[in-house]
């Protein structure tokens, strides 16, 4: 299995990254792809670090929309240089969030169009954090056409949504959320989706999937998501695991010796 997005942050784990990381290990995730966002660079350094030292751990870097209207030139220069690392294989968090709106909407659309030129220049794939604001995230990435593709984490929309992501050529990424009672036009979007153009993720330590809900959410708990997405498509579970893999492994890139499935 592999969780194509965490944030492995060690504040969320403290000293109990390292066991994290094993537990995930011993429940069969073969790969990580640590989301290196939060104010400032401080992150997307760590998760750079992090993927450095640990064989199966892959980095993304970017500007959250939360962080869009505090993010400096210098903290962009650093991000520019931290996005041509080894291991940095996406670009992002980045987005629309009018839900929460801590940054003003322009502002994060600016940031997101810098982002997607980023994207471009560096040929990296953009992981996408859309919330309350499809209809604009889908209008920037048509116009910004990310050449490497992308991913729209966490997908919370129903069929239309997904549909018009899926046009562009993007790929829908489902997380703990396929598990929760009221989310039943997420899982219609995620029966819906060509089997091509899925992938699943925790977004720890957010979203745990039931029965974790409540709780800090870890990569080991993949599995809830992988099983419900298997349950809605009528596959085995290992053959949900197969396809999300390889999407995954294609879309940022991996390396051919990370293990998959
Ligand atoms: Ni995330």
């Amino acid at each position: 299995m592999i969780d194509s997005h965490c944030h492995l942050d060690a504040g969320y784990f403290a000293d109990e990254r390292a066991g994290v990381l094993e537990r995930a290990r011993q429940a069969g995730v073969s790969a990580f792809v640590c989301v290196g966002v939060g104010r400032g660079t401080a992150a997307a350094q760590e998760a750079v670090a992090l993927a450095a030292g640990e064989p199966d751990v892959f980095a993304t870097v970017g500007v959250h929309p939360h962080d869009a209207a505090v993010t400096s030139e210098a903290d962009w220069t650093e991000l520019e240089r931290l996005s041509r690392a080894p291991r940095v294989v996406g670009v992002g968090e980045t987005g629309l969030d009018y839900h929460y709106e801590h940054s003003p909407r322009d502002v994060q659309q600016l940031a997101y169009r810098r982002s997607i030129a980023l994207a471009r220049a560096t040929n990296l794939p953009v992981v996408s954090h859309v919330r309350d604001a499809h209809l604009d995230a889908a209008a920037i990435l048509a116009a910004e056409a990310p050449a490497a593709g992308g991913v729209i984490h966490c997908f919370t929309g129903g069929v239309p949504e997904a549909r018009a992501y899926l046009d562009l050529g993007h790929h829908l990424s489902f997380s703990g959320i396929l598990t929760f009672k009221n989310a039943g036009n997420v899982r219609e979007a995620a029966a819906f989706a060509p089997l091509d153009r899925i992938l699943v993720e925790t977004d720890a330590p957010y979203l745990a999937p039931i029965p974790h809900r409540g709780a800090r959410n870890e990569p080991a708990f993949i599995v809830e998501t992988l099983s419900t997405l298997a349950g809605l498509r009528g596959l085995a579970v290992a053959e949900i695991d197969r396809a999300t893999s390889e999407n995954t492994r294609k879309l940022f890139r991996l390396p051919q010796d990370a293990r998959v499935g």
